[in-house]
């Protein structure tokens, strides 16, 4: 869920509804605002559906505007997406608004005892409960802020809440364990929001707020304390995000947009990391020692991160001869893994949010592993509880599914892979040279497969009525089928599956029948493991049982022309890069198979970007 909250001197509804815009990403199933009006009085207005709902109902019926506010757009969890389950919802009194993000664990045994109490509820949701205790402790008349805490400290789970009161015009609460809360430091106003995202368009000053942490903010004072009370130290940074870069500029979708960044994303991941044609990684200076020590890396990430980290294994393990494990995060932690002082676990996320993700990196932690994040927003939790961080440089991703984010995820492992490599002495350094310069030369070359898109849309419309796409690749390609497939499924709502091509015999090849389409990731021809000719057998195989070939292959690779019915050209790269090339035709086909189909490429139904829960 997306959260924002505002004091000052502007129309809270305007700030509330352009920050809410800017989040919603994080959740899109109904949304909703609460406003202090100039006359005192407490509106809420709340909708199911997209934000628009809520902004078109505001048009056609205005509410009282006043300068504190708190607003909410929601990704359902508990309570399907309906006006009544939006959120804010009230104290008994209908005098405090609050706004949740997470999921309160222990809300049915709270819920009974408010019940048994005579408190009666409208919502079937987990916040609602909050609200009304928030209510309940307010009569005790010492405030919001520490009301607020002694709710916080009965809740179990993960939460970010913010409340106002009627009778305290110009302050808004929050408190936060598990889920994200930044401030944002004004000029006469202050902001809250779930990232910085929500106020960006006003302020580049934030602060992120710590584990078990309340806000208090006015237009003129912003109070940091733990849930007891007690005064603790924030820290503030300077957002480097331009609030343009999170528009759509011209492009018919934020997601068209972010793949014709894909060549910068890479570019800036790796600038000011290269000192004298090696990599350097001046955030894991302090890292050099256990870097040298380490005797295993486990990968933990989910959706399309986890997919860059079946790349980066690779990478890793081919210049730094160390053992990488990729898991999803949500299972890593529930098989008692074997972590010792000599494991990394490297976590990888564009939102640094993911809540399965950074459960991993606790238990990690907990258990005494090392921790590295590979994370895409400043400040987020995952990359401020581990030990060290490497920013990808892809500027903010708005559209769900991930594209610009996951090249530059990619591009992030291997100069991980070369540090890590370099520190260790296993890599001749004429040849981790030779890497080097070959991957700068990848964003010019992304610039050359982007030329293709006019050809795949084509290609996309022809196949929108298809009901079923099968990927194949192998090696480095093999990760990438999996997220052609990924992609598909998120954007396009078609059935579709990623396999190895050498597993293809070994079940998979069942599914072929006449006329079915069939992506192949083709290794490159100068591949020294010489998987090239294996795949054009695998090509060969499929082909002879009727499927529609649609290869993604090197340019002047003319073996696989008498076998394919369609072929998209990459241009030569080193091959273990091409995942940053081969990955882009099967972005920009699943895009534009939604597009063709009529479907929202941003906001694909029932996803969140962000999934703040477990
Ligand atoms: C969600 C998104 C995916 C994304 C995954 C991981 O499920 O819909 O697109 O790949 O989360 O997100 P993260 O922010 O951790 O990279």
């Amino acid at each position: 869920c997306g959260i924002v909250g505002y004091v000052g001197n502007k129309s809270s509804l305007e700030v509330l509804l352009g920050g809410l815009r800017r989040l919603e990403y994080r959740g899109y199933d109904s949304a909703g605002v609460a406003v202090i009006g100039e006359d005192g009085s407490l509106s809420t207005r709340k909708r199911a559906g997209k934000l628009a709902v809520l902004a078109d109902d505001l048009e056609a019926h205005p509410m009282a505007d006043g300068q504190t506010g708190i607003g909410h757009t929601r990704w359902a969890t508990h309570g399907g997406p309906t006006d009544v389950n939006a959120h804010p919802h009230l104290s008994a009194d209908g005098r405090i608004a609050l706004i949740h993000n997470g999921i309160i664990e222990n809300f049915a045994t709270l819920k009974q005892e408010l019940l048994d109490d005579g408190f009666e509820f409208e919502s079937e949701t987990d916040t609602e409960v909050a609200a009304k205790l928030l209510g309940r402790e307010y009569e005790v008349g010492d405030g919001l802020p520490n009301a607020l805490g002694r709710v916080v400290s009965r809740l179990d789970g993960a939460f970010t809440l913010l409340a106002l009161h009627q009778d305290e015009p110009g302050v808004v609460v929050g408190a936060r364990r598990n889920s994200p809360l930044v401030i944002g430091l004004g000029d006469g106003e202050n902001f809250l929001g779930s990232d910085v995202a929500a106020f960006v368009e006003h302020t580049h000053r934030a602060v992120a707020i710590g584990q078990d942490q309340i806000v208090i903010i006015t237009p003129d004072s912003v109070e940091v304390t733990d849930f007891d009370g007690n005064a603790v130290e924030a820290q503030e940074f300077e957002v480097s995000w331009d609030a343009s870069a999170a528009e759509k500029g011209g492009w018919s979708s934020f997601m068209a947009k972010e793949i014709s960044e894909e060549p910068e994303a890479v570019a800036n991941t790796i600038l000011g990391r290269v000192v004298d044609g090696q990599v350097v990684l001046p955030e894991l200076a302090g890292l050099d020692d256990v870097l040298q020590d380490i005797d295993r890396i486990i990968v933990i990430a989910c959706g399309t991160a986890s997919y860059s980290g079946l790349v980066g294994k690779y990478a890793i393990e081919k210049w730094a001869r160390v053992p990488v494990e990729v898991e999803l995060s949500h299972e890593f932690r529930y098989r008692e893994p074997v972590l010792t002082p000599r494991t990394l676990v490297v976590s990888i996320s564009q939102s640094g949010e993911t809540m399965d993700t950074l459960m991993a990196v606790k238990y990690a932690i907990a258990n005494g592993a090392r921790t590295l994040s590979i994370c895409n927003t400043q400040g987020a939790t995952i990359a401020r509880e581990s030990d060290a961080v490497v920013y990808t440089h892809a500027g903010p991703e708005v559209a769900v599914a991930s594209t610009k984010a996951f090249v530059a995820q990619i591009t992030a492992l291997y100069l991980f892979g070369l540090h890590l490599s370099r520190v260790r002495g296993t890599l001749d350094d004429a040849v981790a040279a030779k890497q080097l310069s070959e991957l700068q030369s990848i964003p010019a070359k992304i610039e050359q497969v982007l030329t293709n898109a006019p050809e795949i849309t084509q290609l996309a419309k022809w196949m929108s009525d298809t009901r079923a796409v099968l990927f194949l690749g192998r090696h480095v390609g093999y990760p990438i089928a999996l997220e052609g497939a990924l992609k598909l499924k998120e954007l396009a709502y078609i059935h579709a599956e990623g396999f190895a091509a050498g597993e293809l015999k070994h079940g998979p090849i069942a599914l072929i029948e006449p006329g079915q389409p069939v992506f192949v990731v083709v290794p490159s021809p100068r591949d020294p493991n010489s998987l090239h000719a294996k795949v054009v057998s695998n090509i060969q195989e499929i082909r002879a049982r009727g499927a529609r070939i649609l290869a993604i292959a090197e340019e002047g690779d003319v073996a696989v022309l008498p076998f394919a019915d369609e072929v998209i050209r990459i241009p030569l790269a080193a091959p273990l890069f091409e995942p940053l090339l081969t990955v882009i035709p099967l972005q920009l086909f699943a895009m534009e198979l939604a597009t063709a189909k009529g479907l929202d490429v941003d906001q694909p139904r029932n996803l969140a970007k962000s999934v703040t829960v477990e």
